[in-house]
């Protein structure tokens, strides 16, 4: 057996109490060509603090399952809850979201668009000034707040993105496919980066990626899901002990979890 193995690991993973946890959700879109059956009786439970992934094929339903937990779109069917309450509607104390583009608004500095969302909320200026930065610091961007998006590699607009997610403060952060649109030395990076921040500030992450080898490498726990109607179809602990380093990649116990969540995504789409 690989040294890389920590056995309690899983067992840490299921025992956490659960920040999120859903029961019996499924979702049907309307469409001209008639209903779209997307999400079907999907439970899930995530520990606090933990570090969740979903994996699964394209159109599965996993930006609309992401979506859901924010409170940005209503299931048809089943329940959510986050922080013991449900989540009818966007709460950005209990859930903050990052997408795969950064989204930054181009007319504002990095430190701007973080304190953007205090803005919203009518912080007073001194405090979203001092609680973005904090943010900039955290993701490593102190030096750049004052620079414009078109002035930002890709990877460090997603670092703006990231402090932006962060900087109201939610329990949960949930993040889909956050780093696809990075090459793949500047997303690796990324990822560590990650790591870092989820351990100094104790979050709970949902992390949705189409990465096997970034699924396997961030998770405690891989959700992987069917085909659409997207089910959950396996639940995979990931036992290697953190902090993750590259070399785990190239371990049996990595190779395997890869290899199990692979087979399951191609059976489904079959
Ligand atoms: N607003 C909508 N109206 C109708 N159908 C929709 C809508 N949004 C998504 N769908 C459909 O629901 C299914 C799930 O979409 P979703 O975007 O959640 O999948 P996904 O797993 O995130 O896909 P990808 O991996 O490509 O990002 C797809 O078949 C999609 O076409
Ligand atoms: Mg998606």
């Amino acid at each position: 057996m690989s040294q890389t193995l920590a056995p309690d690991a899983a067992a840490a993973a299921a025992d956490a109490a659960p920040i999120v946890s859903v029961t019996g959700l499924g979702h049907v879109y309307p469409s001209r060509e008639g209903p779209v059956h997307a999400l079907a009786d999907i439970s899930l439970e995530v520990g606090q603090g933990k570090f969740v992934v979903i994996v699964g094929p394209s159109g599965c339903g996993k930006s609309s399952l992401l979506m859901m937990l924010a409170g940005l779109r209503h299931q048809s069917e089943g329940a959510i809850l986050c922080d013991g309450r449900p989540m009818s509607d966007p709460d950005p104390d209990r859930v903050g979201v990052v997408f795969q583009e950064a989204n930054l608004f181009p007319w504002l500095t990095a430190i701007e668009n973080v304190a953007f969302p205090l803005a919203l909320r009518k912080v007073p200026r001194a405090e979203r000034q001092a609680r973005a930065a904090a943010m900039l610091e955290l993701v490593g961007l102190a030096d750049a707040r004052g620079r414009y998006p078109h002035e930002l590699s890709g990877g460090m607009k997603q670092r703006v993105s990231i402090a932006r997610g962060l900087v109201q403060n939610p329990k949960v952060l949930l993040m889909d496919e956050p780093f696809a649109a990075l090459d793949e030395q500047t997303r690796m990076a990324m990822g560590e980066e990650l790591l870092r921040i989820w351990s100094e500030t104790g979050k709970t992450v949902v992390f949705v990626t189409h990465s096997l080898t970034e699924a396997v490498y961030l998770a405690d726990e891989v959700l992987v899901m069917s085909a659409r109607p997207g089910r959950i179809i396996d639940r995979v602990a990931v036992p290697l002990p953190r902090p993750r380093t590259y070399a785990m990649m190239a371990s049996p116990v990595f190779g395997a979890l890869r290899e199990r969540i692979w087979q399951q995504i191609r059976a489904s789409a079959r």
